[in-house]
């Protein structure tokens, strides 16, 4: 197959939906990271997500939406999701809530749970896309399954070219990570830091969500109730090395703050940067030669969370 190039015009936008309508896979940019889109009520073409990721099946899909009324027709919707969709749609938020009898999404979507982990995305052309599409789209990450996550149509072309059928190529991802999830059945909890923190969620739910430990999953196979994210991700072909104080021979170095190094997260030691660096920089610092790579020490507070939660899966042995 070869994926087709579009841009962000009205009518590429059009063609894009057409794709989707076809049954066909667009890989398009949101805020955080690039998402590989799929009808979400076509098994054969969420299928087909899984077949180009090589993603296992086990690990389900966000649907992506473009308005509350329409996450409305997937999910039962509580007053919770509603002061929390308020306050961060559309943005970095995925929200996991019971999925409707009547909701008619693939059952691959959810990997044959009784939830569905839903967003709205900011970005312009993620939202033209649904817009046009009219219903919902499951996307992952637009990157091979366990690989770094795409934050320019030139990662997902260099991951998935000849997989898929199209990618808008066009426009960065400005946040850089993918969403927070907040799962809102049972007591709200984070199963997985993002760029929407903790302190932000608390102020809105009034009481802090738990937080799902990193650690918590590393049985990869075994939490089917929060199957959350597999320990080796986001792997660089070279090893990586975190907390780096001084550098060692032959390391590639990836610093963060006032240090000398090949690549600086934020010179300035600023977290948002840092995030929106993140993946682009370890594209960048995996493709110098060497096999190795360092990794500055990121403080484990606010937005340094979801920073170390990717870095520590970076870094875990690759299964
Ligand atoms: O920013 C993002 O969220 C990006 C863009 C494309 O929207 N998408 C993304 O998708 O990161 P993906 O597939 O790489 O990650 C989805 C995560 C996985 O860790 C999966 O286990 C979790 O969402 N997930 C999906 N459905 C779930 C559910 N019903 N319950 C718990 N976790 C769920
Ligand atoms: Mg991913």
């Amino acid at each position: 197959m070869s994926t087709k190039r579009l841009t962000d015009t009205p009518s590429d936008i059009r063609t894009a939906a057409a794709i989707l309508a076809d049954g066909g896979l667009v890989a398009f940019p949101t805020e955080t990271v690039f998402g590989l889109g799929a009808d979400a009520h076509n098994p054969q073409s969420v299928a087909d997500i899984y077949a180009a990721k090589g993603r296992p099946s086990f690990n389900p899909l966000i649907v992506h939406v473009a308005d509350i009324a329409m996450a409305q027709r997937y999910v039962h919707w509580t007053n919770t999701a509603q002061q929390v969709a308020q306050a961060f749609w559309p943005g970095p938020l995925t929200l996991v809530l019971p999925l409707r009898d009547d909701a008619d999404l693939a059952p691959a979507v959810t990997a044959g749970l009784p939830t569905v982990a839903i967003r709205v995305p900011r970005h312009p052309i993620a939202q033209a896309v649904l817009r046009d599409f009219g219903r919902g789209i499951a996307a992952p990450s637009a990157n091979p399954s366990g690989k770094i996550s795409p934050t320019q149509a030139g990662h997902v072309i260099q991951g998935l070219d000849g997989k898929i059928d199209a990618v808008i190529a066009t426009s960065q991802c400005d946040e850089g990570l993918e969403s927070t999830i907040l799962s809102l059945v049972g007591t709200p909890t984070i199963l997985r830091p993002g760029t929407i923190t903790a302190a932000q969620l608390s102020r809105v739910l009034g009481t802090p969500p738990d937080q799902r430990s990193v650690t918590a999953d590393h049985d990869q196979h075994a939490d089917i109730q929060a199957p959350g994210q597999l320990l080796s991700h986001y792997a660089p072909n070279g090893s990586v090395r975190l907390n780096a104080e001084i550098w060692r021979d032959g390391e590639k170095r990836l610093g963060f703050g006032a240090v000398a190094c090949d690549l600086n997260l934020s010179p300035t030691s600023d977290l948002r940067e840092a995030a929106a660096n993140l993946f682009t920089m370890l594209h960048q610092i995996d493709a110098l030669e060497g096999d190795k790579i360092a990794v500055s020490p990121i403080p484990n507070t606010g937005l340094g969370l979801a920073i170390n939660d990717r870095l520590m899966r970076a870094a875990a042995p690759k299964t």
